[in-house]
């Protein structure tokens, strides 16, 4: 497989979906709701079409993955996964923290990603075995040590009302124990914050491949280390995710993992 190709064409696929979102931003006319608080708007879609319409084109046998048309049957072993608008919520309130995420999984391992941040105009990209680049330029994670000198960042998934319970238990114990604790609003963008080594770890509960598939595979080829909440490997069927630098792995596990509710050490 030419992992250079898959590139060209996710990077193309990537920036005509980001032009579908400028073109849309500031402009929403029509939010829908997809739960109660999950909202879609017309961007969302528009990016994601013009999106699979730019790998269809080049690659018309490809199965996709998308967060809002869903499955799109072809060779299951090349598929790729697509989140057309990683950060809705800031989207339509005029907030700049958004993204499109796109993975390329070959033989159900994921060998291509990118994260493109289209109102700061960063590119985040990373091919199987030749490390990640932020807009070509090679990029690693943080040599932070302590959680006690880490900044650190989370997300609250659409369900947090059903799961405050851990979610606040695990948002208290490591903002007691770090530096800070930062909230963005788009996976995509804290996976890759964590490759560049803005921030030295990551972790939420109840995320989608879609949200997870680029950002998680860029991190851990900066450098990073990326589990469920248990420590076995991250795979991007699992909802629950910790990445971080590494030198911090462990001490964050022993902040997010909990045992009905309640901290497993403390
Ligand atoms: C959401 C963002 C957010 C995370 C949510 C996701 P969306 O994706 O990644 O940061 O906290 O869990 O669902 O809906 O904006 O594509
Ligand atoms: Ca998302
Ligand atoms: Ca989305």
């Amino acid at each position: 497989m030419d992992l250079e190709f898959i590139k060209r064409v996710g990077i193309a696929a990537a920036y005509k979906g980001g032009n579908v979102l400028r073109s849309h931003y500031g402009r929403i006319a029509k939010i829908d709701k997809k739960g109660a608080i999950d909202l879609v708007t017309e961007a969302d879609t528009a990016s994601e079409r013009k999106i699979i319409a730019t790998i269809k084109r080049l690659f018309p046998d490809h199965a996709i993955l998308a967060e809002e048309s869903g499955l799109n049957i072809g060779e299951p072993d090349h598929q790729w996964i697509i989140d057309p608008l990683d950060g809705t919520t800031n989207f339509t309130h005029g907030l700049g923290l958004f993204s499109i995420s796109i993975a390329f999984v070959l033989s159900g391992e994921t060998v291509f990603g990118v994260v493109l941040i289209p109102e700061t105009g960063e590119i985040y990209t990373a091919v199987k075995d030749k490390g990640a680049e932020r807009n070509s330029q090679p990029i690693g994670v943080s040599e932070t040590r302590l959680v006690s000198e880490s900044l650190l960042i989370t997300g609250f998934p659409y369900n947090s009302k059903d799961i405050i319970n851990p979610l606040m238990t695990r948002l208290a114990n490591c903002l007691s124990a770090s530096q800070g604790v930062r909230r963005l609003g788009s996976a995509a963008i804290d996976l890759c914050f964590v490759a560049c080594g803005r921030f030295d770890g990551f972790w939420e509960q109840n995320l989608k491949p879609w949200d997870t598939a680029a950002g998680e595979f860029i991190a851990r080829e900066a450098g990073a280390v990326v589990t469920d909440f248990s420590n076995k490997p991250f795979t991007i069927d699992k909802k629950e995710i910790l990445a971080t630098n590494g030198k911090i792995h462990t001490e964050m596990l022993s902040l997010i993992q909990l045992k009905d509710g309640r901290l497993l050490k403390s």
